[in-house]
């Protein structure tokens, strides 16, 4: 399984923070929004992930990630010269994708709490057909919203309805076969010009291969695209992080504790990012695995 993040638009509701930098870089507490998207594909066992921004952001995705090695991941790049909708990324994905089934998470999208591992492991299980998710909210008309029978079967799937038929929401991650990538080269561009990911939900529904799991209350998804819910999504971080003493989206720790880099990445990391407390968080880390590997 591949991943895609898409990390484009404009940013234009959080204007004017957005006019000069991509939204996905600006931080939320305290590291960029796309390492909580890329620590989601990273807990999800992904490790071969494209991250597609604008043609006057793509260079500092690249200065911030790089080639993933220190993640023990391999990224790439790839440009959208317009913001012509969610679905695109599949196109411009096409040859980074191949013959792999993939999944696309949205560079503003942030999930935590209990549950969402066992979700990524199932949804990543995939063979054939889609896997998307549910998550009730109070008021879903700002999404794709699912209708689900009693059998946690989808019904319906509408974008941003004025007269949502559930309160479920559909967040921005996806699971796919192979076949999304022609399927989003078929489908028409919306009554907003864009090319929507509903649409493709939609077609999979059709051919009764869309399946959804339904997020418990245990977990939180948090779509950071407007000041009020960037700020939220801030305060969050920082409340768990204090609470437990334990991160949200470290993308070393994660990485080490998966056997992707080694121990000796995990110390260069925090020595080179030691000026701050997410520095000086995974050096904590490196001294108590070398303890813990002394001991035995
Ligand atoms: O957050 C979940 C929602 O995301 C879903 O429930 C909706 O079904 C889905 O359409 C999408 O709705 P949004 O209104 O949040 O989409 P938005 O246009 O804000 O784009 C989401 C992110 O993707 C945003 O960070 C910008 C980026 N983006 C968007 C478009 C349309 C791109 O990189 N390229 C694009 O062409």
């Amino acid at each position: 399984m591949k991943g895609i993040i898409l990390a484009g638009g404009k940013g234009t509701r959080l204007y004017p923070s957005t006019l000069a930098i991509s939204k996905q870089l600006l931080p939320i507490y305290d590291k960029p929004m796309i390492y909580y998207p890329l620590s989601i594909l990273m807990l999800a066992d992904i490790r071969e992930i494209l991250i597609i921004s604008t043609p006057e952001d793509i260079e500092q995705y690249k200065r911030l990630l790089g080639d993933g090695s220190q993640y023990g991941l391999k990224l790439e790049y790839e440009i959208q010269e317009k913001p012509r909708g969610l679905a695109e990324a599949f196109i411009i994905g096409e040859n980074f994708i191949g013959e792999d089934n993939v999944c696309l998470i949205l560079g503003d999208n942030v999930f935590y709490g209990g549950g969402i591992t066992l979700a990524l492991e199932e949804a990543s299980k995939i063979q054939e057909g889609a896997m998307i998710f549910g998550y009730y909210v109070e008021n879903p008309r700002a999404f794709g919203v699912a209708e689900i029978n009693k059998n946690g079967d989808v019904i319906s799937l509408e974008e941003k309805p004025q007269n949502p038929k559930s309160n479920y929401a559909v967040p921005g991650l996806y699971f796919y076969d192979n076949s999304v990538v022609s399927i989003a080269k078929s489908v028409e561009p919306s009554a907003r010009n864009e090319l929507e990911i509903t649409a493709v939900n939609n077609e999979y529904l059709k051919k009764n291969k869309l399946k959804l799991i339904a997020l418990g209350r245990g977990l939180t998804w948090l779509d950071t695209g407007t000041v009020e819910n960037l700020n939220k999504a801030s305060q969050f971080v920082g409340a768990i992080q204090s609470q437990h003493g334990r991160y949200v989206a470290c993308l070393e720790e994660i990485a080490y504790n998966k056997g992707y880099i080694t121990l000796e990445q995990l110390q260069e990391r925090g020595e080179l990012l030691k000026a701050s407390d997410y520095g000086q968080y995974i050096l904590n880390l490196y001294e108590k695995e070398s303890e813990r590997r002394n001991v035995r």
